[in-house]
């Protein structure tokens, strides 16, 4: 009831009374409901407003597949062979997401990257576990991959043999993840590293395709297995997969924006070249050369090494040959031998450092004598080595490493 005249039972005056309530209360509500219509109002403003802006409406261009550019997600992509493949994708016009749990990767070396290709829709970082398909499925439904180039993995042989388990789970285990998220996702390619430890210690030299896969350490049997996982998946399904079996990779990129850093934890188990630089450096005593009685020409383990750039460019043209329903299968190798006194040498020539090398006992799991016959690779995919002299691959590798005494943290030239 609306009364405006005055009431006799009224007590105070200079009120109207509203319905049962007075007006100071009709006041008091009025600015209550006042405020409560501003935030609505400012609410559904902030709403059109996010609407209209372009970062709304557009969703983020890793999520949409766009016309004319491939985006590769690349697992592994802060380590040292995932980082060098990224630079290469990015320069050639790639789209790169980064899916990597820094466990043994870089942080520094993305940054590099992003710093090279800042531009929006270039490159994008994930940090997360391969071991967790959960986390693994949301990637992939959020980001519209066309292809994988699987890098990401536990990559020692000693290890391999002190933590066997962590070897088939980090490797095995985590590409049977990869797969089933390639499979449920519909992305169709994928470039699968692999290695020529899957094919243990063969009786002929040069190894070429077919020869027997017969691995001798947990390291080649993982990565063995996870071939045959592909492969099998491969038989009924229209994925292309290309399996590139690397021989052993050494050097840097050539304008040394990128090098080899792994864990200083790692260096017990760690591979010649670093060892090699690490000589060099001072920060440990010399070189240990494991095995001097094999059946090789100077005693000492004879291995095949590839340069990272030849290496990557190999991805990229596996990725470009990559056909639906087939399973392309190649060594990448410069198809030359070379022992770990030629490599010392040559890790001398290159540092000027005459490094002390000091002759122990064979290390258990590795073989005498591996190098590949890259026939294949050359004519299927139009393919060769050009990095092949060995001293020069690792002159750059150091130029990389003189500058980088500290890896990816600050950095620190050494004199
Ligand atoms: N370096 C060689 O001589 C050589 C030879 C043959 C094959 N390979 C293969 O090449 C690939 C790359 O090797 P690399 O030398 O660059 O090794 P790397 O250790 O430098 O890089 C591996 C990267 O994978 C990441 N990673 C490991 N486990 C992960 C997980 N569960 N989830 C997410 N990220 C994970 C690490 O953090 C690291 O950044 C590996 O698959 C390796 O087996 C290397």
């Amino acid at each position: 009831m609306l009364n405006f005249g005055r009431n006799r039972n009224q007590t105070r005056p200079n009120r109207l009374s509203l319905g049962g309530m007075d007006y100071s209360d009709l006041k008091r509500k009025n600015g209550y409901v006042g405020k409560v219509l501003l935030a609505a109002s400012l609410t559904v403003l902030c709403i059109i407003m996010l609407k209209q802006s372009p970062n709304f409406n557009t969703p983020s261009m890793f999520s949409v597949h766009g016309t004319g550019v491939t985006h590769v997600l690349v697992t592994g992509g802060a380590g040292y062979i995932g980082s060098h493949a990224t630079m290469r994708l990015l320069r050639d016009k790639y789209r790169v997401t980064i899916v990597d749990n820094l466990s043994r990767g870089n942080l520094g070396a993305v940054k590099v990257l992003q710093e090279m290709f800042p531009d929006p829709g270039k490159l994008q970082f994930i940090y997360a576990d391969l071991g967790d398909a959960k986390a693994v499925n949301k990637i992939f439904s959020e980001n519209a991959f066309d292809a994988v180039m699987h890098f990401a993995a536990v990559a020692y042989v000693g290890e391999s043999t002190l933590e066997p388990l962590r070897y088939y789970h980090n490797i095995t285990s985590n590409t049977l993840v990869i797969l089933e998220a390639m499979a449920a996702h519909g992305v169709k390619t994928l470039i699968y590293s692999s290695t020529c430890a899957t094919y243990g210690e063969p009786e002929k030299m040069p190894i070429t395709e077919d020869t027997q896969q017969l691995p001798i350490n947990p390291y080649g049997k993982a990565k063995k297995m996870s071939e045959d996982i592909i492969r099998d998946f491969s038989k009924n399904s229209d994925m292309a997969v290309m399996i590139l079996r690397y021989f052993n990779v050494i050097g840097s990129d050539p304008d040394g924006r990128l090098g080899e850093a792994p864990r200083p934890e790692l260096r017990e188990h760690g591979r010649i070249s670093g060892a090699c630089f690490d000589a060099a450096r001072g920060i440990i005593p010399g070189l240990k050369v494991k095995g001097t009685d094999y059946k090789t020409a100077d005693g000492t383990c004879v291995r095949d090494y590839i340069d990272v750039t030849d290496l990557v460019d190999a991805h990229v043209k596996a990725l470009k040959k990559a056909q639906p329903r087939k399973v392309g299968i190649y060594n990448v190798g410069t198809g030359k031998g070379r022992s770990v006194k030629e490599f010392v040498s040559a890790c001398q020539k290159a540092t000027g450092v005459n490094i002390k090398v000091e002759y122990l006992d064979r290390r258990p799991g590795d073989y005498a004598e591996v190098y590949s016959d890259p026939t294949k690779i050359r004519l299927e995919l139009n393919w060769t080595a050009k990095y092949t002299n060995l001293e020069e691959s690792l002159r750059m590798a150091w130029r990389w490493q003189k500058t980088h005494a500290n890896g990816y943290g600050p950095v620190m030239v050494t004199s």
